[in-house]
């Protein structure tokens, strides 16, 4: 009955819109009506849509990289961005502009400059990994009979969100409060499919699924009220003080935006962020700078198991760098380890844990796809599994194959930049392309190889029979995880006694 009501809502509106373009060519909507046309084909774009994918690498290149300003996302599905009927932005969310500029660059230069602060959160991240090692070696020892098999995914989770969550909100936020935090995250990623039709039918929507709305509304309140006693706290206590890591909501507190689409440079007026902007953005780097990556790391170590040899490789490539009796391999060890940099390049490229990057075309957008101009509301997609699948520059593309990435393959010397289209052409794109390309590679990328090298120098990774087999099958929804997530057997190859979480 819903999907009727909706299909039949949809027509009335389709024969609306489409009639109104029929009349006009759509390359001339500079007309008075062009605006209201556009805001009806944005609010409907996911029923009027036509989804348009490019799937082979130079005409995403051309698109993304080369294509200049072709740089806004359809209406998002984000909790903050439904709710606030597209008001309340992220960096994710926000359209090509003023605001986006100054939240993004808040996020890069604030918090995840390499030398100037990402180092300062050292500590959190040592913190994290001593953690999730006391973990993994209490649930192998605990599992029935000593069987070793732990389910791996649920500690790699944990593990990374209590890291986001100190870099977040700073030290010290309670293990309870993480854990409610993680749960809440989990529930919001799990909706998000099924609220991309409040993205679209902000009002409609919202009388037709009322229970949904209600779980929405629901989990947001969740949020504000997990999120809101953190962030007055920080506000009361001002900037942290000397040495002390400055935690991401330090930086939102004191982050001036332009006030309106004017640019900041401008001398347009500017304000402070709201709390409900503040929540939003927490949220969004809380989920982003977890789950894309805790997907990523499961599906290396998933590799891992299943290909032993390369595990050993590893083990071996540290063992030449990091001495017998250092407590871990520290983040100065990484840039050393070219082979454990090859495995991590061979796992985004097979299994990118977001997977597609999408565009929508709006009227100054000039997109062209084979010869005809492509019409303002269209969402272009580019499946990042099948662009880096190309058999023109992988052998064996389907095969993880990590020297690929190592002397004399033909991945050779290349980086995750260059891959993605500085170099001339995209390769390989797990973290998108162009100037919305992920903001958050470099501190994904450092935590995938300490995480990886030191859970690989701790245990030895084997697979488990049966139905706790490894299974590289993906379930494919707002992220690409593991269908049936991570489980193996560990054996510690360190003695720990002492060791505190
Ligand atoms: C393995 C981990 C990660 C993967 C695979 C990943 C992947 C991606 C991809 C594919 C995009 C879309 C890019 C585009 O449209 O061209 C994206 C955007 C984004 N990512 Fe990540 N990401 C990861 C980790 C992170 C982390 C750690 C953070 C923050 C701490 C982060 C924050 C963001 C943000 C804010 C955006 C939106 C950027 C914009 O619109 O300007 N991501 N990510």
């Amino acid at each position: 009955m819903q999907d009727l009501l909706l299909l039949v809502f949809s027509l009335t509106l389709l024969a609306v819109v489409v009639g109104g373009l029929l009349v006009r060519p759509i390359n001339a909507m500079h007309d008075r009506f062009a605006s209201v046309r556009w805001a009806l084909l944005r609010d409907f774009s996911p029923v009027l849509r036509r989804d348009v994918f490019v799937t082979d690498r130079a005409t995403a290149h051309r698109l993304l990289v080369r294509g200049g300003a072709f740089c806004n996302r359809p209406p998002s599905s984000a909790a903050s961005s439904v709710l606030s009927r597209q008001q309340h932005h992220n960096i994710g969310s926000a359209p090509y502009g003023a605001l986006w500029r100054a939240v993004r660059r808040n996020l890069v230069s604030e918090v995840l400059h390499p030398s100037s602060r990402l180092r300062s959160h050292a500590p959190a991240r040592r913190r994290a990994l001593r953690g999730l090692i006391v973990d993994l070696r209490e649930q192998s020892k605990s599992k029935p009979s000593g069987s070793g098999v732990v389910l791996a995914a649920e500690s790699l989770h944990a593990a990374l969100f209590g890291l986001s969550a100190s870099m977040c909100f700073g030290d010290g936020v309670d293990a309870a409060r993480v854990r409610a935090m993680a749960d809440g995250m989990e529930d919001l990623i799990r909706s998000l499919v099924g609220l991309r039709v409040f993205a679209a039918f902000p009002a409609l929507a919202e009388l037709v699924y009322r229970e949904r709305w209600s779980k929405l509304v629901a989990l947001r309140r969740r949020q504000e009220e997990m999120y809101l006693p953190l962030v007055h706290a920080r506000r009361r206590r001002g900037r942290s003080g000397e040495g002390e890591p400055l935690a991401y909501v330090d930086t939102l507190i004191d982050l001036m935006v332009p006030d309106g689409d004017d640019d900041e440079d401008s001398g347009a007026s500017k304000r402070r962020l709201t709390d409900g902007e503040l929540v939003g953005l927490c949220s969004e780097f809380l989920g982003a700078g977890t789950e894309p990556a805790t997907a990523a790391l499961q599906w290396t170590m998933a590799n891992l198991v299943k290909h032993l040899d390369v595990q050993e490789a590893v083990r071996a490539e540290i063992s030449s760098v990091v001495r017998e009796d250092a407590d871990e391999v520290a983040e100065e060890d990484l840039g050393r380890l070219e082979y454990l940099n090859a495995v991590l390049m061979e796992s985004l490229r097979l299994h990118p844990s977001v997977p597609s990057v999408t565009r929508q075309v709006i009227p100054e957008d000039h997109v062209v796809l084979d010869g005809a101009r492509v019409p303002a509301g269209t969402t272009v997609q580019f499946p990042l599994d099948l662009l880096a699948l190309d058999k023109t520059v992988w052998s064996d593309p389907d095969e993880f194959r990590p020297g690929r990435f190592v002397s004399g393959g033909e991945g050779e010397g290349i980086n995750l930049v260059a891959a993605a289209g500085s170099a001339g052409e995209i390769r390989m794109m797990p973290f998108g392309a162009g100037r919305r390309m992920c903001p958050g590679m470099g501190v994904a990328v450092l935590h995938l190889g300490y995480f990886v090298a030191n859970l690989v120098r701790e245990f030895e990774w084997t697979e488990a029979e049966g139905e706790l087999a490894v299974d590289l099958a993906p379930h494919v929804g707002f992220l690409s995880v593991m269908k049936r997530p991570l489980r193996a057997r560990l054996l510690a190859l360190r003695r720990r006694e002492g060791l505190i979480k």
